[in-house]
């Protein structure tokens, strides 16, 4: 195969100093993309034809990422784990896979969950969601994917979807055709991903939008798939209020029924492969949309303490969005080197003390 294009090679050298430069900037990318890794990785590609630049371009476009950087293909992760290895032990708190520490097999501890509903009242937690991501065998990641593969993937995540059965039964809606109030509505009501994203369009992921892309629901809209907008899938359930357990449940049932269908890909070091670093592993983000108003009155306090318990905050629109209404959305940060239990467990575990701490300042 041909090396990498000259002209790339100068956008990877240029990226050093435009990361530096940016005073404001804090990305995990800027923290690790030394001269030396530069150097190191520079010339190199995956057989699919990845080179660096195609994983760092989002976060040398956007200096404000918190992480800037993606996988075009699950090669990347090794091909270039120069960078992504640090970048990936930094994100995923106490997993030091540059020591050979291998994510833990897949388990979502069906047998001993026990999360009784932290907020009985509904004074706090105005609603719970979980959702992972999966990855079908034998496709790239969206920069590599043409238009003819988001089609056959759509047509075969489709076809699956369709035969789900129980509280799981549902429909598939495709983007396309889709009128834009529905869209609208989908996205204000928390069930269906945004759409441009300047990190993912940056990323070159958002490439023949928005063909092969759509959303699968059940009436309650409480369990959806997400189709071909970050991750081939995101497999989402949730619900209003705080019963957690349930919420949990449900998405495993709706885990194991899909994968009867559909062949993920799994890797023994990186667990379940996701287009960002931030979700490999268990990909589990189980969150709630919470008010907390005494101890969100100070935002670098508030999140100090989420951060004790590796708790992520983010705004009532998910990422990058602001919280309105002083409704924020709490997750586990971190979701690799522990199992789906534990990543589900320490947001609950969190959430309950910090349902806690508002109590006792309220009692002030
Ligand atoms: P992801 O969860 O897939 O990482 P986002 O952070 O963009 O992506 O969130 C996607 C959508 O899910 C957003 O509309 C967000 O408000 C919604 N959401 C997240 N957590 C909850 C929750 N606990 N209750 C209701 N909606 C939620
Ligand atoms: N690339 C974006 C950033 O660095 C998002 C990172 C994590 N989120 C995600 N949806 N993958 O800020």
């Amino acid at each position: 195969m041909a090396g990498v294009d000259p002209e790339v090679v100068k956008k990877i050298e240029g990226a050093y100093d435009i990361l530096q430069k940016d005073e404001k900037g804090h990305s995990l990318l800027k923290k690790y993309l030394s001269k030396e890794v530069i150097e190191k990785l520079k010339n190199k590609k995956t057989a699919m034809g990845a080179s660096l630049w195609d994983c760092i371009q989002s976060g040398v476009a956007n200096t404000d990422s918190g992480v800037g950087i993606y996988a075009p293909d699950a090669e990347s992760y090794t091909t270039f784990s120069d960078l992504f290895y640090p970048i990936i032990n930094d994100y995923h708190i106490g997993f030091d896979i540059s020591k050979g520490a291998k994510h833990p097999a897949a388990d979502f501890g069906l047998a001993k969950l026990n999360f009784p509903n932290p907020d009985p009242e509904g004074k706090y937690i105005v609603s719970t969601r979980v959702r992972c991501g999966r990855s079908l065998q034998g496709y790239p990641f969206n920069p590599l994917l043409n238009e003819q593969q988001y089609k056959d993937m759509e047509k075969k995540v489709q076809e699956a979807l369709t035969g789900l059965g129980g509280e799981l039964a549902g429909k598939y809606y495709p983007l396309t055709g889709m009128t834009k109030e529905v869209q609208t509505q989908l996205i204000e009501d928390h069930f269906l991903f945004k759409e441009g994203d300047r990190f993912l369009q940056t990323a070159n992921a958002s490439r023949y939008w928005p063909t092969g892309r759509g959303i699968f629901h059940n009436a309650a809209k409480t369990f959806l798939v997400w189709v071909n907008e970050e991750d081939h899938l995101r497999i989402i359930s949730m619900q209003k209020g705080g019963d957690l357990l349930a919420v949990f449940k449900r998405l495993i049932e709706g885990v194991n029924q899909i994968e009867k269908k559909l062949p993920f890909s799994h890797d023994d070091t990186l667990g379940f492969q996701t287009f960002c670093p931030t979700n490999l592993g268990t990909t589990v983000r189980a969150s709630v949309h919470i008010k907390l108003p005494n101890l969100s009155k100070n935002l670098d306090e508030f999140h100090k303490i989420a951060g004790k318990y590796n708790l992520q905050v983010r705004g009532s629109a998910g990422e990058h969005s602001e919280a309105v209404g002083g409704i924020y959305d709490i997750s586990n940060k971190r979701r690799m080197g522990l199992t789906e239990y534990d990543a589900v467990k320490e947001m609950y575990d969190g959430i309950v003390e910090l349902i806690k701490l508002e109590k006792a300042s309220e009692a002030k």
